[in-house]
């Protein structure tokens, strides 16, 4: 009944625990002989990509370049920790409210306590925060197993700590970039080795790593190109999905490597970029060629452009510099997985309208978006409007709120099923006008005859006349992805992700050669989203994105003594606050090619990727020195610095 008990109970729990050796780096975990955690050698899993011949690209290169790159574990570090309430209801189905990216985890609840799938019903809450953290299972099932043992509600809520150790975390990769390299800044040869901390349970590990190998080379046109990943088990926290999933440390060493061939063969970093840039209709690394378009080179031109005029250094041991960032970031699961999503819109008797979906909103307008869709397909205004979604046992099963696919998946759904009522519904307002229902169009909570704006009937009136005759006015559908195979298990051809989303990120940063400490003096983004539904929304996820890619790149670091987590305070983990993160400029394109409704592409994941990668190279620019791991806190830049001091 009260926490008091709940504590004295675990209190009364007696166990026992037998000390085993660990291991605590990828590295070690490959070792002969090294304790296994996972399978017979550690290997989560690897992937390969080999396109064209890498000895022949490397042969006519004037110049190799081999650099490695570590990037860190990160949290989430979503302001609402993990929580739910659970109860059984007159049915006896386990209901679960919940703050989850994904309610169709139900099945897998269902089956860890043993009861159909049709007796668990998620009811997803709006979620404060999620970024990958909320799309594995967190409370759920123990909530089941406690309502169901007790017969009782029960409430969970984890504090702080739970919640630091209690999800995955972003996996820490190390990626070595060898680049052949002409004079004239062509790149003819790309060797990529990934090893990435897969901690000690599986998780998302293959899909992430899927992820990072597929955007080993970014958005640049490499003819030669070989790369091999893998995940390695080991005894640190596990490691699963967050933003970016892969792509993002992909880019995080891409990018990186850019300035520093380009650094090599004495080329301007943009220029070096611009001449290999990925243009509209040229394969991606699987050989895949994206249907929509490739603006990375305007999104890096205007973001460029947008830096203006350098910063004057305040004081002789500040020091400013710049760096860009551009990204290749998938928008949609993978295809393999076959991913579906369904919406229903209907119109109420009084002419207002209803949009049902599964699809969770965790904060950036997932729900509200197909509201805006229905709106503009059935001519009505926004406050006609209503969307009730994420319920598993009456919202039409939409999949998950992950890899930037809600808009592109459930707006799809919701554009089909408002496209056949808006069908419909001209139909009969074109007999109504004793007109061609191409005549006929919806707007203001009208229907009316195109350039007649006067021959016109109240969405309402329509509506009545429809229920009156039985004329259906909603509509359930299906949208699906491309379904493929899986990639080429030798070579990676094949198409991995429907398609793709491309931007820049460009930074100027203040580095204190004295302390080590760096501040972001410009952050500007420019993104191709296809199309914005919402510019609001948009625009809060590439500022987001900044943010989150600020502290991943400077200062969140998550620390491990025996694997064991020794930062679980947001005292420690130092996520970047208001105090510093600059104003965040947002260049907007809408080259209108996406897979989405009206062209949209994504912008969740692909607003973070290029962020990280901007800010080191700008603090490389700065110092004259590449601080190689992240993040790259003042002890790394001091450490750098004294290093090159030292030759
Ligand atoms: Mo995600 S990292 O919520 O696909």
């Amino acid at each position: 009944e009260t926490r008091d008990i709940a504590e004295e109970a675990a209190r009364l729990i007696e166990f026992k625990l037998e000390p085993v050796p660990g291991v605590y780096t990828p590295e070690d975990g490959l070792k002969p002989g090294a304790p296994i955690i996972q399978g017979t050698d550690n290997v989560v899993s690897e992937y390969k990509i080999k396109k064209g011949d890498l000895e022949t690209g490397f042969a006519v290169a004037d110049m190799i370049v081999e650099r490695t790159y570590k990037t860190p574990f990160q949290e989430h570090a979503f302001l609402e920790p993990e929580a739910g309430l659970a109860w059984i209801d007159e049915n006896e189905v386990i209901n679960i409210r919940v703050c989850t990216q994904v309610i169709e985890h139900f099945r897998a609840i269902a089956d860890a306590v043993g009861v159909p799938h049709n007796k668990v019903r998620i009811l997803g809450s709006l979620v404060g925060g999620g970024f990958g953290g909320k799309e594995d299972i967190t409370v759920e099932v123990y909530l089941a197993l406690l309502t169901q043992r007790t017969g009782r509600p029960v409430r969970l809520e984890f504090s702080r700590e739970d919640s630091f150790v209690g999800h995955g975390k972003r996996h820490p990769f190390t990626i070595t970039h060898r680049t052949g390299v002409t004079k004239d800044g062509k790149i003819t040869a790309l060797d990529v080795q990934i090893l990435g901390d897969a901690g000690a349970y599986v998780y998302l590990s293959p899909y992430v790593l899927l992820y990072c190998v597929v955007n080993a080379p970014g958005p640049y046109r490499i003819d030669n190109l070989n790369v091999y990943g893998r995940a390695v088990a080991t005894n640190n926290m596990y490691t699963s999905a967050f933003r970016g999933f892969g792509g993002l440390q992909a880019c995080a060493a891409y990018e990186q490597q850019m300035d520093e061939v380009a650094d090599a063969i004495g080329m301007d970093r943009l220029e070096f970029r611009r001449r290999n840039f990925l243009e509209t209709g040229e394969p991606v690394s699987t050989g895949f060629v994206p249907p929509s378009a490739i603006w990375t080179d305007r999104c890096a031109e205007a973001a460029w452009d947008a830096l203006g005029e350098r910063s004057p250094a305040p004081a002789p041991h500040i020091r400013i510099g710049r760096g860009i960032g551009c990204s290749q970031q998938s928008y949609g699961r993978l295809t393999f997985l076959h991913d579906t999503s369904e919406a229903w819109v209907g119109a109420e008797m009084d002419g207002t309208v209803v949009v049902r979906s599964g699809v969770t909103d965790i904060g950036a307008g997932q729900a509200s978006a197909l509201g805006q869709i229905a709106a503009e397909l059935l001519g009505v205004t926004l406050d006609n409007v209503v969307v009730y979604n994420s319920d598993s046992a009456v919202t039409p099963l939409a999949g998950t709120t992950t890899a930037t696919r809600a808009l592109y998946m459930t707006g799809n759904a919701a554009r089909l099923a408002a496209e056949a009522v808006r069908g419909r519904l001209i139909a009969r307002a074109a007999q109504e006008f004793g007109v061609a229902p191409e005549k006929v169009d919806l707007a203001f909570n009208k229907a009316f005859v195109i350039d007649e704006p006067n021959h016109a009937l109240p969405f309402k009136e329509l509506i009545a006349i429809c229920a009156s005759e039985g004329v259906h006015r909603s509509e359930l559908s299906i949208f699906r992805a491309p379904f493929t195979d899986m990639l080429d298990p030798e070579t990676g051809q094949g198409q991995a992700h429907p398609d793709y989303a491309y931007g820049a990120h460009a930074i100027e940063v203040a580095v204190d050669i004295e302390t080590g400490e760096v501040a972001i003096l410009k952050s500007i983004a420019a993104h191709d989203v296809g199309q914005c539904i919402n510019r609001a929304a948009v625009e809060g996820q590439i500022q987001g994105g900044a943010q989150n890619g600020q502290g991943y790149a400077l200062s969140e670091e998550l620390l491990f003594r025996d694997g064991k987590l020794i930062t679980p305070s947001f005292a420690e983990y130092l996520t970047p606050t208001a105090m510093d993160v600059p104003n965040v400029e947002c260049i907007i394109f809408e080259s209108r090619s996406g897979l989405g409704p009206f062209g949209a592409k994504g912008v969740g994941e692909p607003a973070m990727t290029p962020v990280a990668p901007a800010i080191a190279n700008a603090v490389a620019d700065a110092i004259g020195v590449r601080v190689f791991e992240m993040p790259i806190t003042p002890e790394r830049v001091i450490d750098a610095l004294e290093a090159a001091r030292h030759g």
